[in-house]
């Protein structure tokens, strides 16, 4: 029995015909770029983060760095987030001309470590943007109250976290802006690239609407130096069909994961995902740690089962930002856990044979290791 990673086919054949209509709606109107369909899915997108506004963009990135712009962030600023992330988390930053100063992470929920912040805030730091990395919130209590007292920007990074909750707010909800990727493989992912800003500042929203489109308001009165980030129609339409079965797919991959949780918890030298204390976790990945990663991978594929790695080098070390002079060793906890990360196949189709085997796979792997030593 093969287990893929991901598996985008057995999702589309289940709302196969809602997406026909939906894209046949956006042909008949010819609203392609941005339009009715990107401004119905804004309002419903809004409505599920709990704000008041949502802005369609065309990328994750696009949104972080519509986000940062429209507060204000530019060259000369500094930008306090995590290593342990997707690249475009610190390329936004850069594009904006600032520069991304990193902290390290938590050990055990692998996001930002609120502790660490106060020590990377300098007079040139203008906001923090906590990255909810593999579905799950970061702290972001004391990351406000830092930010309050220092008066700085909280820009969230939910591209992994749609619907996830922390103390029964939704991610994207609580800092300044939340910002969201749906590329295909997110929770809830386009058919082609798209992103999303949401927020309750009003003066923001019009300012990242504005950026998303050259700068303009009203056609050709350009206002502002923007740039095209704006949301393609068909996606705007597929994504409404999306939005409505996200719920139930987070139930699911909740489920999977606690399937997971079961089979592997007890199995010596694995550390399994924990989910804290007043977090609602969606499971974008289901990352376990295990010291021999690499082989543990190769075995697995011997047995038809294909694991993920995010990220196997943490943003300081990559050689984009080797400018930085951030060395090995200038975040442990990072450094380690991006070491041992394994991102298990997850995703709301997933059935419980294909978990089982998967996590029989990995104790057999772990079983021969073990003998193997002694
Ligand atoms: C944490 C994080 N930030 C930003 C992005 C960028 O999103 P996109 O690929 O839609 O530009 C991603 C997507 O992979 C992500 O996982």
């Amino acid at each position: 029995m093969k287990v893929p990673y991901l598996d985008l086919k057995a999702q589309y054949e289940s709302i196969r015909g809602e997406i026909a209509d939906a894209i046949q709606q956006v042909l008949d109107k010819t609203a392609f770029a941005g339009g009715p369909f990107v401004a119905q899915f804004e309002k419903e997108f809004a409505a599920f983060c709990g704000t008041q506004f949502a802005t369609g963009v065309g990328s994750g990135t696009d949104a972080l760095w519509v986000a940062l712009l429209g507060l204000g962030i530019g060259p000369g600023d500094e930008v306090i987030t995590v290593p342990d992330t997707f690249i475009a988390t610190a390329e936004a930053i850069s594009w904006c001309g600032a520069k991304p100063v990193f902290v390290d992470v938590d050990p055990i929920t692998y996001n930002m470590d609120p502790s660490k912040v106060e020590a990377a805030i300098t007079p040139k730091t203008r906001a923090i943007i906590p990255v909810h990395l593999f579905g799950q919130m970061a702290n972001m209590d004391p990351i406000l109250t830092i930010a309050r007292k220092r008066r700085l920007f909280v820009v969230e990074d939910a591209s992994q976290a749609h619907g996830a909750e922390y103390k029964g707010r939704k991610a994207g909800s609580i800092g300044d802006a939340g910002c969201f990727s749906f590329y295909p493989g997110k929770n809830l992912g386009a058919y082609g690239e798209a992103g999303a800003v949401v927020t309750n500042n009003e003066e923001l929203d019009k300012k990242m609407r504005m950026l998303r489109d050259h700068g303009q308001a009203k056609k050709y009165f350009h206002s502002l130096i923007g740039w095209n980030a704006r949301m393609d129609g068909i996606q705007g339409a597929i994504l409404s069909v999306k939005l409505r079965h996200l719920e139930a797919w987070t139930e699911a991959r909740r489920r999977n994961a606690k399937r997971y949780d079961e089979l592997l918890r007890n199995v010596p030298g694995i550390t399994v995902p924990v989910e804290a204390p007043n977090a609602k976790h969606v499971y974008h990945i289901y990352a376990i740690r295990v010291a021999e990663r690499d082989r543990l991978i190769a075995s697995l594929v011997e047995k038809d089962i294909h694991c993920g790695i995010h990220y196997p080098i943490p943003v300081h070390l990559l050689d984009a930002y080797k400018s930085l002079n951030l060395g090995k060793g200038s975040f442990p906890v990072a450094e380690r856990s991006a070491a041992e990360f394994v991102s298990l196949p997850m995703y709301p189709e997933l059935t419980p044979a294909q978990i089982d085997r998967v996590a029989g796979g990995i104790a057999t792997f772990l079983e021969s290791e073990r003998r193997a030593a002694v």
